[in-house]
């Protein structure tokens, strides 16, 4: 079914052009891709690129207008950037991010993107003797971005509709279709027009994001969702600092903000479920945002605020949590959303998603695999794949699961441990640079996580200890165990998920 040979006697051009004719009228390539979005658009693209024939099919190419993807950090522009797609941040009036703004009930603490814990040093780096003057003059600072979701997306589709080796069509992919001899998938199934047409492709990639349809197809667990994002887009809002990610802490569970345009503000409000103050009763949600989070931002953001709770309409997703899985099943591959999820506080996932794509288009390389369908070889590499992926994903899986149990702290221990979290960043120096570091998708060592995450955690304990009447201080002594305990109840579930195979 496969014309596998026909690069050995033809030239280049002809090739392509050959391959070309094979993908739009016998619906044939070497890879088929389910999805283009985050992943789906970016792999197209590495594979293209690598010679690979690839038909992707995306169910609407209308620019979406979602609440999601829309920060990404300096780890997943470098991503890009190895992808040859930086310039994909270009012309969508995409906003510079240099860190984050934590305010802990009122009182904030600038986290900026460390300069100088990159992994990956040059020679020069190392000669050079990194005072704090020489921050930011000798290396540049890293950077994220984040803008409208939907306009990335558009120029991200862009590239892969431009390559000469991708073909994209507009189909809603409706079914896998194996082989009647071996059992293989050879391709999908899927909707044009109204009309159910094939794809055969040597490798079939489902990059359909969080609702993926064909996720059942390797796993039988369902992702997680214990609390919602809704969002708010803010006119003119008056950051308290410009260029940083809000993140803003208190009673309540945490609410983000950050520019996605020169005039517009994403506020993201995560509720958790069966909120009280968020229920019908109560209000509703648009209650919960007026009463409860109103109040609880910063003076200068309330007006843009309150203006966007009258004028827009309300949008919600699911934060999910769904940890990452081999692939096994011959012939196919399920990544980006559709494999592994984490909580979006962290806005990790498109970091991740073009991470992967630079790991899975180098293990999956005509050198490495000279044919997609060889399924023994595919098999063995996604092996790899899994376990080479974990420095730096399960970094940021496990650091935006165990972020979020602190900044949503809803029992005393969690309350001590965010508390703790905070003091923490105010320490400043490593404190900030490491775990900023980690959520940036700058320092790819899960040990750098664990290491931090207890230094919270005693630093937590410290202060329990210590505050209050030298009289409690035995009782805060036993109380301080529970607290241990509870770092330990939050961290180990996700650790251990990232142990599966
Ligand atoms: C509230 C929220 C906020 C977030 N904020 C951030 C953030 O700030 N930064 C960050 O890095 N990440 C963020 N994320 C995560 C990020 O959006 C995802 O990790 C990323 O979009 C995943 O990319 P993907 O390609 O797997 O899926 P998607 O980008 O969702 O792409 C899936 C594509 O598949 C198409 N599709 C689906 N089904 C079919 C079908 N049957 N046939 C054909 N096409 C189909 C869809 O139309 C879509 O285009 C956030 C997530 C949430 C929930
Ligand atoms: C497309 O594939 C061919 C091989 O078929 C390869 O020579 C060419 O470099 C690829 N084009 C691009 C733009 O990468």
């Amino acid at each position: 079914m496969h014309v596998k040979n026909a690069k050995d006697y033809l030239p280049d051009s002809l090739n392509q052009e050959k391959k070309a004719r094979q993908r739009d009228l016998h619906h044939e390539a070497d890879a088929v891709v389910v999805g283009a979005g985050i992943f789906g658009c970016a792999v197209a693209v590495a594979l293209g690129n690598q010679g690979r024939s690839v038909i992707v099919l995306e169910r609407s190419l209308k620019e979406p207008d979602r609440i999601v993807g829309e920060l990404l950090q300096p780890g997943g522009v470098a991503a890009l950037e190895k992808l040859g797609l930086r310039d994909c941040l270009e012309e969508i009036d995409a906003v510079k991010v240099f860190g984050y703004d934590v305010i802990y009930y009122g009182e904030e603490c600038r986290i900026a993107y460390p300069a100088n814990v990159t992994d990956e040093e040059t020679q020069e780096d190392k000669d050079v003797s990194r005072t704090d003057e020489m921050r930011g003059t000798r290396r540049k600072r890293p950077e994220g971005r984040s803008f409208h979701h939907g306009r990335f997306i558009q120029k991200l589709r862009q590239k892969a509709m431009a390559h000469p080796n991708v073909s994209v069509v507009e189909a809603t992919a409706t079914e896998l279709v194996r082989s009647s001899y071996n059992g293989q998938v050879v391709g999908v199934e899927a909707k044009v027009n109204g009309e159910t047409d094939s794809f055969f492709g040597g490798l079939t990639i489902i990059a359909d994001g969080y609702a993926s349809k064909f996720r059942k197809e390797i796993r039988t667990d369902a992702p997680v969702s214990k609390s919602k994002f809704w969002a708010l887009e803010l006119i003119d809002a008056k950051l308290p600092m410009p260029n940083h990610g809000h993140v803003i802490l208190g009673d309540g569970a945490p609410v983000l903000l950050y520019q996605i345009g020169t005039h517009e503000t994403r506020a993201l409000i995560d509720i958790p479920e069966n909120l009280p103050s968020a229920s019908i009763q109560a209000g509703g949600v648009k209650a919960h945002l007026k009463n409860v989070v109103a109040p609880s931002l910063p003076a200068q953001v309330r007006p843009s605020f309150e203006a966007a709770i009258e004028k827009d309409r309300l949008r919600s997703m699911p934060n999910s949590f769904l940890p990452p899985t081999t692939n096994k099943t011959p012939g196919l591959v399920v990544l980006g959303d559709a494999m592994n999820m984490r909580h979006p506080l962290t806005g990790g996932g498109m970091t991740v998603a073009f991470n992967d794509v630079v790991l899975f288009s180098n293990l999956l390389s005509p050198e490495n695999v000279p044919l997609l369908d060889d399924v023994p070889l595919v098999l063995q590499q996604m092996r790899s794949f899994h376990w080479q992926r974990k420095n730096l994903t399960s970094v940021i899986n496990i650091l935006a699961q165990a972020l979020y149990a602190l900044f949503a702290a809803d029992d005393a221990q969690l309350k001590a441990l965010q508390m703790g979290c905070f003091g923490y960043f105010k320490l400043g120096g490593n404190c900030i640079d490491g775990p900023v570091g980690l959520l940036a998708g700058i320092i790819r060592r899960p040990f750098v996580l664990f290491y931090h995450f207890f230094a919270v955690a005693l630093y937590a304990i410290w202060i329990y200890i210590s505050s209050g009447s030298v009289l409690a201080m035995p009782l805060r002594m036993i109380g301080s165990v529970a607290v241990f305990w509870k770092a330990c109840v939050v961290i180990f579930p996700y650790i251990f998920s990232e142990l599966r195979s």
